[in-house]
């Protein structure tokens, strides 16, 4: 069986993700060009490491003046030690407002820009691409991202400043003893780099955990009729549990390794300041060095520490954000509707829709092969045969959600491609074979088709198309809610909302897949008394099983796996012993030999 890991390889593969250096500088231009928050930034960290560096300076001076008696001298830097302290607490709580507010901005914006994106994208692109990778890549990669512009680059920046105006202060003041301060440190940066691969697989290993968590429960939740009908209860138990113990033991050794990490970072520390204390006394005594200067560079190896630590781990964190911020970008930079809508021509239908040699894949086999139809404006058209034989792929095709791999759509002479998508959808309203239904009212997903009609309008709609019956034992009428998904109705119900919603937006063109699948014989037959005079100058395409309905259409195509193998009137398709004689035969309880 596929891994998540495997199907995130291909998904990354299919968007084409950038290198983590690309990402990372056009992520930096992207916050850079949030010029005057971005000035301020720099200008609060580089004043942070400036304060950050004088006042051991200062603190060391003062030590020396009390040492020498000199009391003008305690107090003046007694005083710019308190007064670097307030400067460094104000820049610092401006680096940090500046860093959130810069952090922040850049994750709306790519959240936005990749939800934005998503709306325009072609319908394939969900077909390779699942809807946990898109959401996880929205939410947690933004999130990481956010830890990283935040916090940890800005801190490593002006940690990185502080030690290197240190340093060369340091080296200014006292060039033997600097050399022995930063003896440890190599041995430091060897540690953090070598342990860091392990604090970050283990990590990795915590997420990855996580993620199986989270899909196992969602899907758990979902099937959870199914997995009571069948008793297996006590094995999904099973496997969720054995998901959570992965959970917990990635948890626990992850924080082992931190912890081991962290305590060897304190001792490697005291030894440099052990290190620098034994060579500072022996400066003393040789009357090298001052009381002060040595405490100033204590505090100065102290202050190391903590940028060079940051420094080791920013490696990981730049590593998985900018891996997050790559696959960002892939989403916001996937070609919009790429080959399906190259155009800019305003649709208009007067005459027909013409299928030309039109064939499709999915990938694999064809789902459609050598489709020729001619469907004329006004003309009402239904599309029959078996389960899989490519109805909804072919509807699909209609629709402009995906384009054909072989052949040409043309309407009113003009190709497909041509044609500016969002015009040609005006014109059409289709009944999906699987209804959606957003969280709300029915009134309000009715209006999602046409915010404009009225409570009125939809109720009068209701009583046109003889639907009253269907809702009438809802508790609230149109106010009732759906629920999630729309859960809360029964399946006839939600076709009957879907069949509204096409029909209120009063569309040239009607495309109904399987419409009354889910409603009962009698409401259906209400329903089609009603339409009849509703597709009046309507062009309608028409997919179904039912043979009750095929009395709306004035032509009928039938489909084979892949291919029309008939077309006709309901009388020649009858005359003819085919694939349409027989599906219907077998509706109406008819053998073959023409007894019942
Ligand atoms: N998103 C997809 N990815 C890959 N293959 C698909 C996809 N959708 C459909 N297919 C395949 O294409 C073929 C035709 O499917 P289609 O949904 O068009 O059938 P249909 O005639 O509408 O069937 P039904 O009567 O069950 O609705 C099937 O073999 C199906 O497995
Ligand atoms: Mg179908």
């Amino acid at each position: 069986m596929k891994t998540a890991a495997d199907y995130e390889e291909q998904e990354e593969s299919f968007i084409k993700t950038q290198k983590g250096m690309t990402a990372f500088k056009r992520l930096m231009s992207d916050i850079f060009s949030m010029r005057r928050e971005s000035a301020i930034l720099v200008v609060a960290v580089l004043i942070t490491a400036i304060a950050g560096t004088l006042y051991p300076l200062a603190l060391g001076y003062a030590i020396n003046s009390v040492i020498d008696g000199n009391f003008n001298g305690l107090l003046i830097f007694s005083a710019s030690f308190f007064v670097l302290y307030v400067v460094q607490f104000f820049s610092n709580r401006q680096r940090t407002i500046s860093s959130t507010f810069l952090a922040q901005s850049e994750i709306k914006d790519l959240r936005d820009r990749s939800f934005e994106n998503l709306q325009y994208v072609p319908v394939s692109f969900f077909s390779k691409v699942r809807t946990g990778y898109l959401i996880s890549r929205i939410t947690n990669d933004a999130e990481t991202l956010s830890e990283f512009l935040t916090f940890q680059l800005p801190q490593v920046v002006s940690g990185i400043a502080t030690v290197i105006v240190s340093v060369s202060i340091m080296f200014y003041k006292d060039f033997n003893l600097t050399l022995y301060a930063l003896i440890v440190i190599p041995v430091l940066l060897a540690f953090s780099f070598s342990i860091q691969g392990k604090v970050r697989r283990n990590y990795l290993r915590t997420r990855k955990t996580i993620a199986a968590i989270t899909g196992n429960l969602s899907e758990n939740i979902n099937a959870i009729r199914t997995i009571k009908s069948f008793n297996v209860e006590t094995k999904m138990e099973g496997k969720f549990d054995h998901l959570n113990r992965k959970n917990f033991s990635a948890n626990m050794k992850a924080s082992m390794v931190s912890s081991l990490y962290g305590t060897t970072i304190r001792v490697i520390e005291s030894v440099g300041i052990a290190i620098v204390l034994i060579a500072g006394a022996l400066q003393l005594r040789a009357g090298v060095a001052t009381v002060g200067i040595l405490v100033a560079f204590v505090v100065y190896v102290q202050e190391f520490f903590d940028p060079v630590v940051q420094l080791s781990q920013l490696y990981n964190s730049y590593q998985s954000s900018m891996v997050g911020v790559a696959r960002i970008y892939g989403i916001i930079d996937y070609p919009r509707q790429a080959t399906e809508d190259t155009g800019n021509r305003e649709a208009a239908f007067n005459d027909a829709i013409e299928l030309r040699e039109v064939s499709f894949s999915y990938g694999d086999d064809d789902a459609l092969r050598d489709i020729n139809i001619k469907i004329r404006r006004g003309e009402r058209v239904g599309i029959v045969g078996h389960t899989g034989a490519g109805k909804t792929t072919l509807s699909n095709l209609l629709m402009k959600f995906f384009s054909p791999t072989g052949g040409e759509i043309l309407i009113d002479g003009n190709r497909f491609q041509d044609i500016e998508t969002g015009s040609f959808r005006r014109l059409l309203a289709p009944v999906l074979q699987e209804p959606f239904m957003f969280k709300g009212t029915i009134y309000e997903n009715v209006l999602f088709s046409n915010p404009d009609v009225t409570k009125e309008y939809v109720s009068e709609m209701i009583e046109k198309f003889s639907l009253s019956g269907i809702f009438e034992n809802l508790p609230n009428g149109l106010d009732t809610n759906v629920g999630e998904m729309g859960r809360n109705l029964s399946e006839g119900q939600r076709q009957a909302i879907s069949i509204l919603r096409a029909f209120i937006r009063e569309p040239e063109i009607l495309i109904l897949d399987e419409p009354t699948s889910q409603i009962d014989p009698y409401s259906e037959s209400l329903i089609m008394d009603s339409l009849n005079e509703f597709l009046e100058g309507k062009t309608l395409i028409l997919i179904t099983h039912r043979f009750s309905m095929v009395k709306l259409v004035d032509r009928i195509v039938v489909l084979n796996e892949g291919n029309i193998v008939e077309e006709g009137t309901f009388h020649d398709l009858m005359a003819t012993e085919g694939v349409f004689n027989q599906l219907y035969n077998i509706q109406y309880g008819i053998s073959g030999d023409g007894k019942s």
